[in-house]
């Protein structure tokens, strides 16, 4: 069995504010195979890179990120309510990002936030994005609106993309299918071996998130996701050491 991926959620955000060059820096000196991160557009046109659509929670400044332009989101601290050692941090453009792991081999799952704001033509905008940084080989688009997968693949049909919901689907499968989807981004509570099964019978990839316990990290490998989102890059990679040897590398 393959070992999974690990991709480092938010970056390592267990260590560093989410969604940070701090956080994805330390995600890449922890070895993750892959960073996780979210975008929103800024009113401006600027591909953003953080969690929420406000900036309330993650920096010292306020205000939805649709109505704030790039000069006006980089002048709040987005690191300080994490640590004093992160003071100063900035809100990330997704082109810093992308200067970060092009010289390296990191994959990367970017998770459109439209839902509770819709950005006309962000799809677009990050695919021509990640198609200028040469990256579309190591990148998956994931959203929970999942009209941004459909979306993504008419722009791009080669892009891959991963449909994420919570709990609870009856083959799931069937529907990324439909979706011509590539991946299944479900919440971990419920995967079991029979689920993998369905997914590996129709050639579809699990890359189940937010995964930040060992006992979790462990059964997940076990039976064979094929990526953990997790917190705690560090942990995840010591985990798939002890169960496929030192040896187990990224295909
Ligand atoms: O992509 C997995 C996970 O990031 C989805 O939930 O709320 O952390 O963006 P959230
Ligand atoms: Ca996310």
């Amino acid at each position: 069995m393959e070992r999974p991926h690990i991709f480092a959620h938010r970056g390592a955000s267990g260590y560093a504010p989410e969604n940070t060059m701090a956080a994805f820096r330390k995600a890449l000196e922890m070895g993750a195979d892959g960073i996780e991160l979210d975008v929103h557009l800024s009113k401006d046109g600027h591909l953003i890179v953080c969690h929420d659509e406000t900036l309330q929670r993650t920096t010292d400044g306020m205000g939805w990120i649709k109505d704030l332009t790039l000069e006006e989101i980089r002048k709040y601290d987005g690191g300080s309510w994490f640590g004093e050692g992160f003071q100063g941090e900035k809100v990330p453009l997704l082109e810093e990002v992308l200067d970060l792991i092009q010289p390296t081999k990191v994959l990367l799952n970017v998770e459109i936030k439209n839902g509770i704001v819709i950005y006309p033509g962000i799809e677009r905008r990050v695919i021509n994005l990640i198609r200028r940084y040469a990256l579309e080989e190591r990148t998956i688009i994931s959203s929970f609106y999942h009209h941004s997968l459909v979306e993504s693949k008419k722009i791009d049909p080669l892009i891959k993309t991963g449909v994420l919901y919570v709990a609870g689907w009856v083959e799931p499968w069937e529907y990324a299918r439909k979706l011509q989807a590539d991946a299944l981004h479900p919440a971990y509570h419920n995967i079991d071996a029979a689920f993998v099964e369905g997914c590996r019978t129709y050639g579809i990839e699990i890359n189940t998130y937010t995964v930040n316990e060992e006992i979790d990290m462990k059964r997940l490998a076990g039976i064979g996701v094929t990526g953990i989102i997790t917190n705690y890059p560090d942990k995840a990679i010591c985990m798939v050491h002890q169960l496929h040897g030192n040896a187990a590398e990224i295909k």
